[in-house]
């Protein structure tokens, strides 16, 4: 007859249902933390240049992520379309996540390489002059703006600081590599790189 207690007080019930949960949850999460596949780079994976950090920074602000995620799951209508699914190994030097949820575009994980240079200057100044039908904004003024290098070698001492191996070299190099760029060239260099470690398994 204990059964009958914890189903007639619903203030134990509840406590006892949330231990159970609370325990299946940690039995899902915490192995995780310890497995290699996800805490361990994927074979190849570099930290972003100083350049493509930056260009980073500029997706943040310029709230891409609303719009775009960069997370492909592992079902044949999203790996048809955009290629291998992303892995764990492949966001371990991401400081935030951007994976996203919001799919207004495309997915971007693995845009790198797909289109040139050129074709995503032309696309983020007028969508439109691109692909007529397109809702997404403009972005003229990444070509006007110039970066000035400023907090970019303290970014990547932070980073550092959780993990990513940068070099004493490239962060001494950092406000140099970046400083006089104009936005467009460090946004498009960071959407260049994207997903193409794990490209060619495809
Ligand atoms: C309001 C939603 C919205 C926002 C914000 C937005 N986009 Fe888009 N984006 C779209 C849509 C819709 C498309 C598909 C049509 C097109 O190609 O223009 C697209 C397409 C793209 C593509 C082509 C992807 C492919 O595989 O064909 C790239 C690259 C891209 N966006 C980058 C960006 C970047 C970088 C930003 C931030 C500076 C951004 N987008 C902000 C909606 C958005």
């Amino acid at each position: 007859m204990r059964h009958e207690i914890v189903e007639k007080n619903v203030g134990l019930l509840s406590v006892l249902v949330l231990v159970v949960i609370s325990f299946g949850g940690l039995a899902e999460v915490v192995p995780l933390f310890f497995q290699k596949q996800t805490t361990e780079p994927v074979e190849g994976l570099k930290p972003l240049s100083a350049l493509e950090l930056a260009g980073r920074g500029i997706y943040r602000r310029e709230g891409c992520v609303g719009c775009h995620s960069q997370m492909i799951r592992p079902f044949r209508a999203e790996t048809e379309r955009y290629g291998h699914y992303s892995v764990a190994g492949e966001s371990v030097y991401e400081h935030n996540f951007l994976w996203g949820s919001k799919r207004t575009g495309p997915d971007l994980a693995r845009v790198g390489g797909r289109y040139s240079d050129d074709w995503h200057r032309a696309h983020l100044y007028n969508p439109r002059d691109v692909v007529p039908e397109s809702v997404m904004p403009a972005y003229p003024w990444l070509f006007e703006n110039t970066l000035d290098g400023e907090h970019i070698a303290d970014k990547m001492r932070t980073m550092r600081t959780l993990g990513v191996p940068y070099t004493d070299e490239q962060i001494a190099g950092a406000g140099e590599e970046v400083r006089g760029e104009r936005e467009i060239t460090a946004l498009v260099a960071y959407l260049q790189q994207l997903g193409t470690v794990l490209k060619d398994t495809r």
